[in-house]
């Protein structure tokens, strides 16, 4: 059986990436998460433990499904020393990993990123780490998520709103990213393609925009405006202005995206995903109590950290070397968001 591993499988984007590949292939998928952020699979997965093998443990069919609580540098150090520590320690017939997907982090909105710089710099260790094992072990695919802010924030304000290119990070010529978050992801996008070139590491980079889905947790804001919405906050508080824009684009274009790309991309090439389109958070506000069926005053909060002013991408070069555009709509996606939330809180 060939397997797949996931870090921060329990996270946002972890765990959508989980569920696809279990109900896509017949592959085992290992996942580890410290859940210092993410959720215990028995939250999410909507599936019954098999059974444990020591701290491991087993869901799914065949028990496809395993997953260890730890730190994702933990594993990686026992897999260092012992490429086949899986077998060894649990009996678990691994020998080799297909694709990899990396998706450990200290993530954290706004508030972390702007609040905690340091902890985010955090990410550099589990990176470091995550890329001197890829380059032992060879995986057979690797997918290292960079993000929207690897790029230059001189090119993401009032005055100068442009669409990002990938073309608009180049090492020869570097801007500042945002903040320790950007540096990390600009960081693991250079190790990248040094795995790629000096280790024939099979790597393939993304910068994801805004993401965002149905079981996207309150502390980012698409979730946490529509739970506002639905509970018919007025006056709507939005953090600054309101007028920062971003380009949101639903988890499920993303992880769509990400099959194609790493069909197509072994360089450690890094590409845009979103939907190319600014939205700025009145506009989402607007969209929710649309939803919601009332029209509330803003209420700005201009003492909250708002980020750059407008960031978002072109999706040409996409479009033009991999075939891909998004599918979902961005009232299509806030719709299942506002339904998901409702329901949720139906529930609480
Ligand atoms: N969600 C987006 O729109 C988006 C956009 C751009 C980039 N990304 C990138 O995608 C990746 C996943 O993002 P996300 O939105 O799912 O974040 P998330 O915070 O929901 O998930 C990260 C997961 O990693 C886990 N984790 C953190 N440190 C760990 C460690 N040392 N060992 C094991 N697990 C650990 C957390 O518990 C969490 O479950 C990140 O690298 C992020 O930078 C996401």
């Amino acid at each position: 059986m060939k397997t797949h591993l996931v870090s921060g499988g329990c996270g946002f984007v972890g765990r959508n990436m989980v569920k696809r590949l279990y109900y896509g292939t017949n592959d085992r998928i290992i996942f580890i998460d410290d859940l210092s952020v993410g959720l215990h699979p028995s939250m999410w997965l909507g599936l019954d433990l098999n059974s444990n093998i020591k701290d491991l443990e087993l869901y799914g069919d065949n028990d496809r499904l395993v997953f260890l609580k730890g730190d994702f540098r933990y594993v990686v150090r026992q897999l260092i020393d012992k490429h086949d520590w899986f077998k060894s320690e649990y009996g678990l017939d691994v020998e080799h990993f297909e694709d990899v997907f990396h998706f450990a982090a200290i993530v954290g909105g706004r508030v972390k990123i702007d609040g905690d710089p340091m902890m985010v710099a955090l990410d550099l260790s589990i990176d470091a780490e995550f890329f001197y094992w890829i380059t032992r072990a060879k995986p057979t695919r690797v997918l290292y998520p960079s993000s929207s802010a690897a790029y230059p924030v001189n090119k993401q304000t009032e005055e100068n709103t442009i669409q990002l290119r990938e073309s608009d990070i180049d090492f020869n010529n570097m801007g500042q990213p945002d903040m320790t978050y950007g540096w990390t992801k600009l960081t693991g996008e250079y190790l990248a393609k040094i795995a790629s070139e000096y280790y024939d590491v099979h790597i393939t980079c993304v910068r994801p925009f805004s993401g965002y889905g149905e079981d996207q947790d309150y502390s980012y804001p698409v979730p946490a405006i529509a739970r506002r919405a639905v509970h018919k906050e007025n006056p709507f508080e939005v953090w600054g202005t309101g007028y920062q824009g971003r380009d949101f684009v639903h988890i499920d274009d993303v992880l769509d995206c990400i099959d194609v790309a790493m069909d197509k991309i072994g360089d450690g090439t890094a590409i845009n995903i979103g939907m190319g389109k600014l939205t700025n958070f009145r506009e989402i506000i607007k969209v929710f109590t649309g939803f919601a069926g009332y029209e509330p005053k803003i209420k700005q909060l201009l003492d909250k950290p708002v980020g750059v002013h407008s960031r978002y991408c072109n999706m040409d070069w996409v479009k033009e070397n991999l075939g891909w555009e998004p599918k979902i709509s961005i009232e299509e996606g806030m719709r299942r968001v506002y339904e998901a939330v409702m329901e949720k809180e139906k529930n609480s």
